[in-house]
């Protein structure tokens, strides 16, 4: 193999077309703070996901933290470990304690069962994961949520554009957190965005992604900064363009990966669920014993071969240095066998499919 192979490649706009949009910039020199294509964006982000409410950040992670804030909540917030560092940060970062719940061995989001177990009078919300675009047992978590009076504040940083029937992901829960950043299906460089039910939330995330103004001479929130520039949105408004043609690429993509590798083995691969329309984020693939070698193996033998791949989620968040003095990821037993087993294949929509072929044979290879 000649050029390496990254594990990701960000999508971008034909180059023409973003400065087509960044060009009025020049006359106006409004360059941020809620500027035209931050408007254009938010709008097309709501036709585009269905829903009346949503708010613009520089990233997923502050908008996650911005919402936990908004909802004011206080107390325990289970989630899962299975999840980038994010995810965990935010709820230790806005004051509140995280309690972590196993996931489920077929696609890895967080599992039901173990959540109800875990919930004392002080929990306040579950924060699941749509981990690798997977949608979560979203019903199964409403009722729990509903049963205890929790808040539900999706991380669905992997899952922009996917849809259970017609219903887009972004309906679920309280909120949902998506990010937009430069390896996601979509993005705006950097960026993220608060997709959320209750409408009087608004006013609050402006605010507190804008140091807490409410007017010149009006400062009532001790708030942060967390804007999104002009040059971002405009990147997303070109990208969202682009957007249906990237995930039907990714897919073609994805099926190649599944043709070849579902059935090797000890291979699980992870395909949606019936009546999912996935956005193809990323290529899970576990190795189980009886592969006969170990993800790390597989790891080494793609690296010399030129190909990226990563250790995607491994450790455990509870494993990390800040979190195992006090977690044990013992007790959540599967997010453990799968972050020692899960391997996340190069996944991007113009990767060729004879780089695929390319990939599953050295993958294949390894078996013993
Ligand atoms: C699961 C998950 N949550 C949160 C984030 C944070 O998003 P951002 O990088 O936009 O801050 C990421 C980013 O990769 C993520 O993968």
């Amino acid at each position: 193999m000649s050029d390496r192979i990254l594990v990701t490649k960000s999508s971008m706009p034909p180059m023409s077309e973003y400065i087509e949009e960044i060009a009025p910039l020049w006359e106006s020199h409004w360059l941020t703070n809620m500027g035209v294509e931050h408007k254009k964006l938010e709008a097309g982000l709501k036709q585009y996901l269905g829903i009346d409410n949503i708010a613009l950040f520089t990233n997923g992670h502050n908008a996650l933290e911005c919402i936990l804030e908004a909802m004011g909540l206080e107390g325990e917030v289970i989630t899962t470990p299975f999840s980038f560092a994010s995810t965990t940060h935010a709820i230790v970062r806005k004051g509140l304690t995280p309690v972590f719940a196993d996931i489920r061995n077929d696609d890895y989001t967080i599992d039901p069962e173990s959540i109800e177990k875990l919930i004392t009078p002080r929990t306040c919300a579950i924060v699941p994961v749509h981990v690798y675009g997977n949608l979560c047992d979203v019903d199964a978590i409403q009722a729990i949520a509903d049963k205890y009076g929790l808040k539900v504040i999706y991380d669905a940083a992997h899952a922009f554009g996917v849809k259970r029937g017609d219903i887009s992901v972004a309906t679920f829960g309280d909120a949902s957190m998506f990010s937009f950043h430069a390896t996601k299906v979509f993005n705006t460089i950097e960026g993220g965005a608060v997709a959320f039910k209750d409408s009087n939330l608004y006013p609050l995330l402006n605010q507190w992604k804008n140091f807490g103004i409410m007017g010149p001479e009006d400062v009532e929130y001790v708030g942060g900064n967390a804007k999104m520039n002009e040059f971002c949105a405009a990147m997303g408004v070109c990208n969202l363009r682009h957007l249906p043609q990237e995930i039907a690429k990714r897919k073609a993509v994805a099926e190649r990966y599944w043709e070849r590798l579902e059935g090797a083995k000890g291979v699980q691969v992870c395909r949606p669920g019936d009546g999912i329309t996935s956005n193809y984020a990323y290529l899970p693939v576990v190795f189980e014993d009886e592969f006969g070698a170990t993800r790390d193996d597989v790891f080494a033998a793609l690296d010399v071969a030129g190909v990226g791949a990563r250790k995607y989620f491994y450790p455990l968040i509870s494993d990390y240095a800040c979190y195992r003095s006090v977690y044990a990821s013992e007790r959540t037993p599967v997010a453990k066998w799968v972050s020692d087993r899960v391997l996340t294949l190069p996944m991007f929509a113009d990767l060729a499919l004879d780089d695929v072929d390319r990939i599953c044979d050295v993958v294949l290879g390894c078996a013993r």
